[in-house]
């Protein structure tokens, strides 16, 4: 599936964090179809990083992968730096890169809680910020942050990734409401059940427990995902803002 071709990204640029693998990895590739050009960014993957870049390219598209710890504030503004230096703008900010470290509480180290926060909210913050800071001058801007429903239900065995994910959230409207007067929108999309790396090691009890709260019976796309991410990229979406938009085969419904 893929959005109309009126749908165009040509001459933004755009950065999507974890891209490397996963939703991500199909994000790049639809923004660079549709005529951004992209950078890659992972944090360890290097060699997956690669073929994005490779594939990105060979399809006719612009795209240049980079290493950066983005939980990281200054390897943060580092992968923002290098999107303007390198492609001369920066127009798309997609806080995609996260994990997971699924425990009960009473098993739950502190160092779990942290390097989920530090991960998926923190870095929200910090690539935010810099990229933020270029779009005000700009006067144009559109930052788009892949949260979850667990941020919206709550799952059992994730307190740290439901906060996490639910701070995306706050951190979405707070910075809408902010930066509107800049014309830069600021959108989340809370995604359901898409199997990636990330669902390894989910017992299948508890995959058939979500998948029964799914009105749609399936599980989602990377490629759904990815549609939206474009739109929402887009001129098309200049009147959205501060939105959660859910693409979860109707599990929420909120
Ligand atoms: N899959 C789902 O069902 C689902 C549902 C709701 C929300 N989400 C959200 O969607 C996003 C992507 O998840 P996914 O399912 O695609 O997971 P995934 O397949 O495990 O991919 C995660 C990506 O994040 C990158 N990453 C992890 N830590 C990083 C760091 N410190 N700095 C930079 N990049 C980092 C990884 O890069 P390296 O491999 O290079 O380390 C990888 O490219 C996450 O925010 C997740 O919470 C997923």
């Amino acid at each position: 599936m893929s959005l109309p071709s009126r749908i165009s990204l040509e001459g933004r640029v755009a950065i999507v964090t974890g891209s490397s693998r996963g939703i991500g990895r199909t994000i790049a590739k639809e923004l660079a179809l549709r005529g951004a050009a992209v950078v890659v960014n992972y944090h360890k993957s290097a060699t997956a990083a690669d073929e994005v870049v490779t594939e990105i390219r060979s399809a006719g598209g612009l795209a240049q992968a980079l290493q950066a710890d983005v939980s990281d504030f200054k390897a943060a503004q580092g992968l923002i730096k290098f999107a303007i230096d390198t492609f001369e703008g920066l127009d798309i900010l997609v806080n995609n890169a996260g994990i997971t470290r699924d425990k009960l509480i009473m098993m739950m180290t502190e160092e779990d809680w942290d390097v989920v926060q530090a991960t998926n909210l923190k870095s929200t913050f910090n690539c935010s910020k810099p990229a933020v800071r270029y779009m005000m001058r700009k006067r144009y801007g559109r930052i788009i942050n892949i949260t979850s429903v667990a941020g919206q239900m709550g799952n059992p065995g994730q307190t740290n990734y439901s906060a996490s994910k639910a701070g995306q959230i706050g951190f979405t409207k707070a910075l809408a409401r902010e930066i509107g007067s800049r014309k830069i929108t600021v959108n989340a999309i809370a995604a359901g059940y898409v199997e990636t790396d990330i669902w390894a090691g989910v017992p299948e009890e508890a995959r058939e427990a979500i998948l029964s709260m799914i009105p749609l019976e399936r599980k989602g796309e990377t490629q759904e995902i990815a549609d939206a991410v474009a739109f929402l990229a887009s001129e098309q979406a200049s009147y959205i803002t501060g939105q959660v938009i859910g693409i979860d085969g109707g599990m929420t419904m909120m």
